[in-house]
């Protein structure tokens, strides 16, 4: 399991747009400690600790240029505008890789799908 600390950076706001905000993190160091993917995550934020889901990649849908590795969390049950504070993100269990999809629908299909299905396996086991 990996612990990745970064700053909430502003990231486009497509995730704010499609109806899952995600934090955008601005992660040192650069190298990714993480293999790209989608992760069921705990997130650590002042004190408090949040499921949520991250994906980590170059978002091959929405991006066709810049192969920068993204770090973007979703936090479940979390309304706070967080830009410029830390949070710690830790991975508990590993869901599917990243993949380029034919439209946004589908890609917004698919990340429902993979929070319901994080939601439902922290359901069973909430600690990681
Ligand atoms: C749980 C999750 C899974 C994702 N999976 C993919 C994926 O498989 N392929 C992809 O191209 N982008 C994927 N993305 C990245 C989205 O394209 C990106 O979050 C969205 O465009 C919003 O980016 P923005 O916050 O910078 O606007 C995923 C994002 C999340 C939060």
């Amino acid at each position: 399991m990996a612990m990745i600390k970064g700053k909430v950076i502003r990231g486009n706001q497509i995730g704010r747009t499609i109806g899952f905000p995600t934090a955008n993190l601005l992660v040192t160091p650069k190298e990714p400690s993480l293999t790209t993917g989608v992760y069921g995550v705990k997130v650590l934020y002042k004190g408090s600790r949040y499921n949520g889901i991250m994906n980590v990649g170059v978002r091959p849908t929405i991006n066709k240029e810049d192969l920068q590795i993204h770090y973007e969390v979703h936090i479940f049950n979390f309304h706070e505008t967080i830009y410029g504070e830390e949070i710690k993100v830790n991975d508990c269990f590993f869901v599917r890789e990243e993949r380029p999809f034919d439209s946004i629908n589908q890609l917004v299909l698919q990340i429902k799908k993979d929070i319901k299905f994080v939601r439902s396996r922290f359901l069973l086991q909430s600690e990681c």
